[in-house]
């Protein structure tokens, strides 16, 4: 049976949608830094889908780095306590750095990697996160880039998991399943 038929499982965005998106995204990337090089930094493991259709829609020299964090939290919950799991295979100073992130929902992870990054001495650094769930906030981050802004709902697919399921789905779903009464440590 297909996942998708699964009750629990209802399309939120389409994968059409998603591709039309991330192509204008990818255009808006290739505008700003028109004769430049960027320096996508993939943060594992939700970024690696919508990384590998972004760079192939930019029109600019590219290089590809990645990056891996977990938070210690229950269930859907991030609780702050973010843990470098690793780190970059190369120095990114001088460099267009764009941190390519699944989703911004607290802000936590990418208040810290921002924070951690921006010591690097980059060129330039922004953020290109394909959903943005700005209702959960409480970090003051904001990306320059975002996909879809999208409500307060738990999403998997195109990279998103639930307890790593679901990341092979191509539309993005809304997940309604009960939560797990505890993982001590998820990754992003
Ligand atoms: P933040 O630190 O709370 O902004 O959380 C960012 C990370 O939490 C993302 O990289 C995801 O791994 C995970 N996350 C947050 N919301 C969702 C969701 O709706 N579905 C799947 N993962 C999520
Ligand atoms: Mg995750």
């Amino acid at each position: 049976m297909p996942l998708t038929r699964k009750v629990r499982l209802r399309p939120l965005i389409r994968r059409a949608a998603i591709e039309r998106r991330v192509r204008a995204v990818a255009r808006q990337i290739t505008r700003d830094f028109r004769g430049e090089r960027v320096h996508l930094v993939g943060v594992l493991k939700g970024a690696c889908i919508f990384l590998a259709d972004l760079i192939r829609e930019i029109d600019l020299e590219t290089s590809i780095d990645f990056i891996a964090v977990s938070s210690y939290g229950k269930g859907r919950e991030s609780s702050g306590q973010v843990r470098l799991l690793k780190d970059l295979d190369s120095s990114i100073a001088g460099l267009n750095v764009i941190l390519v992130e699944d989703i911004l929902d607290t802000g936590m992870t990418l208040n810290y990697l921002l924070r951690v990054l921006s010591q690097r001495r980059p060129r330039t650094l922004r953020v290109a996160a394909l959903l943005d769930k700005p209702s959960r906030r409480v970090r003051t981050v904001a990306a320059e880039y975002v996909g879809f802004t999208i409500p307060d709902e738990f999403v998997v697919g195109y990279g998103l998991d639930f307890a790593e399921r679901y990341r092979n789905l191509k539309d993005i779903c809304i997940w309604k399943g009960a939560t797990p009464a505890s993982r001590a440590d998820e990754s992003a």
